[in-house]
This record gives structure tokens, C-alpha cells and sequence, in this order.
């Protein structure tokens, strides 16, 4: 199969590099720049090399630097803003930090004729973003781009196939990006680009078919798109050998539950236990307000249920599950702050043994795990669902959880997702949901004053939910969604709409 490294040096572009080179075809792997050895990565049989961007300055003495042994390899390179200046500094080149010589954001780039910029016009617009810049390239390279105030935006080494790019063309805001990732790949090393997600998941099927036969393998499934496509792939290929453990902790949206019981049972036949393990739950986190600790306690909780109903069902071969690539890649960025611990419910259980843990998404981006859903045949609804986190409403309702609060907000929300629903919005928000503030305010309904609880609608824009941008709904539907809930919802007097943006604040409340 061919394939790129993407050697990671802990810029904010990485992933998007790799995804944009599998928008083409062609299968990419992620490693950090320091766990990876050139001898490993001659053995592994990559085509191509792209480094990324980083944080840092490569005269920094502690700066991330590859193996030079890596530029021995005979494997074409290329070098992407940090990426190249560190490409240009270990061949020899010059790299220096000019205060007045740094870029953001779109620049004009004016390109020479190479390969590597076919069907790019001479004159385009690229994004950049940096202080240092490659000032002399080592000997043997040619200039191949420059900008305003970069006498070398790009250069390249055509005996060595070494190349470096100063902008990045994985950022849509560079005009021509596409077509010089595209002739880094293809004209530069030689690539054919096929390699397709559904594909690969369809040799899975095949192959799981094989290796699983006979076996039994036990899935957390929790209607979120990973475990749901997951469940899918996997029944496809050993069908009921594949038991699937539904734990409703009763913090789901409203209906949600039946939801997923009824696709997976009776749509697709999956052999499924359900566990209403609501009641449960809600002792175990009676009188807690603390968000972490909702966090641990459902988490903890999720692997006890679960590990109760796998002990019932005596030796299993396996336990999959939906890990999908993102969550296995290591990177380049060192430790950064945990600012919530962000666990999903079912995490490993420790009590039951598995000979083999099955993870068929564990190479896949999100956009690749939808594409094999849809393959799969998920109703458009699950596939296309928006995230919500493991924890559930527990972490959307502020202060202590009660039967009656959940129900509350079950309510708001449902409302809140109808209105979204039914109105025309262009881009729906990427996420949109309702948060019951644990905040009193004084109402009046008919001639009684009322003292009921505030509830919020929060709904975002975003990427990579890494940041996020308060959605510009429009005020219709806010109005609608608002009076419908002070209206049909018992005990809430008054709605308000969050614009906050991350940072500073984050997509949940809690
Ligand atoms: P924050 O609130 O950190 O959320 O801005 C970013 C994204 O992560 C989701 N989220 C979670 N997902 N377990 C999860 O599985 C969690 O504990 C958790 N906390 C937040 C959140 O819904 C948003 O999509």
C-alpha cells in the first residue's frame, strides 16, 4: 500500500496535512518527529515524508530536530514552514529571525516553474505564518518561490527530491495548496492515489471475517458515530459472534435510548443488551456538584456496568472498540494543560480479561469513519449526529443532578434541536444544545409570579472543537425555541442565549 509519514514537529496543522493527503488517496500515518527512526521509518515502505510546521525556532538548542539519517533515505521530503526551515538548516542553509520579517495570513506568492508547482499560477495568494524565514538556501537547492519578505518561500533539491514551503498549502486560504500537495504526491513521488476509507473497510470486513471466525467480541456501544460505525463494520463481518452492551446511563438526550436500541436491534438485527442502568447512576452521584467528579464517578460507573454484564456472558475473545485515528496519534506537542479530563465513558475494564482488543477505526479520521458508515448503511441521522459528550446532561446541568432536572432539560433540549431542525439555516452549528443553569429568576405566568430556573442555549461553529465561535442563529428561532420553552416546560421562566466563544470559555458549561 502506499503511503506519506506525516513527521509531526507539534504545529496546529498537523492532522489537517494528513487528511488533506488521504482527500487525495493516499494513505498517511502521523508520527512524532522523536519516536520514529530513519531505519524505521526505511523499513515501513513510506513514499513520501512532509514535515510540519512547529512552534519553534530551529537556532533554539532545544528546538524538535529529525534524524539527518532520514535525509539519506531516498525518500522525497517535504517541508512544511518549521518543516522546511528545519530541512534547510540541516542541509546547510541560513535561517534567521528578521522582527520585521514575519508573515500572517494571506501573502502573495509569486512561483517558478517546477513540478512542484504545476498548474499553480505564477502569481497566487498562500497563507504564512512565521517570524523565522530561510534567508540563504544550503547549496544544491533552488530558490523555486519567493514573497514580499521571503527571498525563498519555497526551494528544492531535484537531485535529492528534497523540498521545502514556507506557507502552508494544506490551509484553504492558499489558492493553489491543493494542486502542490497534489504534485508533491503524484508527480514528485509518483504516487497513484487508491486508497479509499470504504475500501479499507471492506478488506477489514474480509479479514475479520477470517481472523474473528467463531469468536465472540463485546462492544460498548453508545450511538455516538465511532462505536455505532464500529458495531456496524464488525457485525458485518462475524454477525451475532458481535455482542453490543448499551449502557443508558439516563443521561441521554430525550429519546435517544430507543433510538439506538430500535436502529441497532431491529433495523440491522444486532444482537444487543440493553442496560437501563439510569437509577444507578443518579445514586451514585447524588449531592455531587463538582464537574470533574460527575466526570470520574459516570466513568467509573460505565466500567462496572459494563464489566457486570461481560462477566454474565462467560468467555469473550474480544473487546472492540471505536478508537478512531486522532485519538491514537502521538504527538510532536508535548504536554499541554488538561482543562476538563474529557474521558468518554468506557474506558477499559480491568476486572474482565479479553485475549484481543479490536479497534477497525483506529486508522481512520472522522470524515473517513462517516464516509464507512454511510457505506455501512447508518441512517444519516446517527452518522451525521453531532458530538455529545460521554458524560451525558451531567455536565450540562449545573450543581446537583436530580431525576426531575435531567427530564427538565431532556425537554429544553429536544425543543431547542426541533427549531434547529425545522428552520432553513444555511450551515447548521456544528453543535447546539441546552444547558440548565441551576440559576433561579422571578417570572410571571397569567397573574402568578413564578420563581423557575434559567436555562441557556449554547450552540457553536467550529472545526475541530479545539476552538469555537458562538453561532449567529437567527433571532427567529431563538424566539421561537424560547417562547416554546418558558411555554411547554414546566418550571423554567426564562431563557438565555450563550455567545461565548472558545476561548475563553469552552463548548460545555462544565
Ligand atoms: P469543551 O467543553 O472542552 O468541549 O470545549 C469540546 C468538545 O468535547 C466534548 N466534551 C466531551 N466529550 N467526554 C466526551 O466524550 C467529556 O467528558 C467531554 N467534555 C466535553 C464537547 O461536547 C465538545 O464537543
Amino acid at each position: 500500500m502506499e503511503k506519506i509519514l506525516v513527521l509531526d514537529f507539534g504545529g496546529q496543522y498537523n492532522q489537517l496535512i494528513a487528511r488533506r493527503v488521504r482527500e487525495e488517496h493516499v494513505y498517511t500515518e502521523i508520527r512524532s518527529y522523536d519516536r520514529v527512526t530513519p531505519r524505521e521509518i526505511g523499513g515501513a515502505g513510506y513514499r513520501g515524508i512532509i514535515l510540519t510546521g512547529g512552534p519553534n525556532s530551529v537556532y533554539d538548542p532545544s528546538s524538535p530536530r529529525f534524524d539527518p539519517g532520514i535525509l539519506e533515505l531516498g525518500i522525497p521530503i517535504l517541508g512544511i514552514c518549521y518543516g522546511a526551515q528545519l530541512l534547510a538548516f540541516l542541509c546547510g542553509g541560513t535561517v534567521s529571525a528578521a522582527e520585521n520579517s514575519s508573515e500572517y495570513g494571506k501573502t502573495r506568492l509569486f512561483v517558478k516553474e517546477h513540478p512542484l508547482f504545476r498548474d499553480v499560477r505564477e502569481e497566487s495568494v498562500c497563507f504564512m505564518s512565521h517570524t523565522d524565514f530561510i534567508s540563504a538556501a544550503p547549496e544544491g537547492f533552488r530558490v523555486l518561490a519567493t514573497t514580499g519578505k521571503c527571498p525563498c518561500a519555497a526551494l528544492g533539491d531535484d537531485s535529492r527530491k528534497l523540498y521545502g514551503v514556507q506557507f502552508h498549502p494544506e490551509v484553504t486560504h492558499t489558492e493553489f495548496g491543493k494542486e502542490i500537495l497534489q504534485n508533491f504526491l503524484f508527480a514528485i513521488c509518483g504516487l497513484k492515489g487508491d486508497w479509499d476509507a470504504a475500501d479499507h473497510a471492506g478488506e477489514l470486513i474480509e479479514r475479520y471475517k477470517t481472523e474473528l471466525s467463531g469468536k465472540k467480541v463485546l462492544l460498548a456501544l453508545s450511538g455516538g458515530v465511532d462505536s455505532s460505525v464500529a458495531a456496524l463494520l464488525l457485525y458485518r463481518a462475524i454477525g451475532e459472534n458481535l455482542i453490543c452492551v448499551f449502557v443508558d446511563h439516563g443521561l441521554l438526550r430525550k429519546g435517544e435510548g430507543d433510538f439506538v436500541e430500535k436502529t441497532f436491534r431491529e433495523t440491522f438485527g444486532v444482537n444487543l443488551i440493553r442496560v437501563n442502568a439510569g437509577e444507578r447512576f443518579l445514586k451514585k452521584l447524588s449531592g455531587v456538584t463538582e464537574p470533574e467528579r460527575k466526570r470520574k464517578i459516570i466513568g467509573e460507573e460505565f466500567i462496572r456496568v459494563f464489566e457486570e454484564e461481560a462477566r454474565k456472558l462467560g468467555h469473550v475473545h474480544a473487546l472492540a472498540q471505536g478508537t478512531i485515528y486522532p485519538d491514537v496519534i502521538e504527538s510532536g506537542k508535548g504536554a499541554s494543560a488538561v482543562i476538563k479530563s474529557h474521558h468518554n465513558v468506557g474506558g477499559l475494564p480491568d476486572v474482565v480479561s479479553f485475549d484481543e482488543i479490536v479497534e477497525p477505526l483506529r486508522d481512520l479520521f472522522k470524515d473517513e469513519v462517516r464516509a464507512v458508515g454511510t457505506m455501512l448503511g447508518l441512517p444519516g441521522e446517527l452518522v451525521w449526529r453531532q458530538p455529545f459528550p460521554g458524560p451525558g446532561l451531567a455536565v450540562r446541568i449545573i450543581g446537583e443532578i436530580t431525576k426531575e432536572k435531567v427530564k427538565t432539560l431532556q425537554e429544553a433540549d429536544a425543543v431547542f434541536r426541533e427549531e434547529i431542525a425545522k428552520a432553513n439555516i444555511e450551515k447548521r452549528p456544528d453543535q447546539y444544545f441546552a444547558v440548565l443553569t441551576g440559576t433561579h429568576t422571578v417570572g410571571v405566568m397569567g397573574d402568578a409570579r413564578t420563581y423557575g430556573c434559567v436555562v441557556s442555549l449554547r450552540a457553536v461553529s467550529t472545526d475541530d472543537f479545539m476552538t469555537a465561535e458562538w453561532s449567529r442563529l437567527p433571532y427567529e428561532v431563538l424566539e421561537r425555541a424560547s417562547s416554546r420553552i418558558t411555554n411547554e416546560i414546566p418550571g423554567i421562566s426564562r431563557v438565555v442565549y450563550d455567545i461565548s466563544s472558545k476561548p475563553p470559555a469552552t463548548v460545555e458549561w462544565e
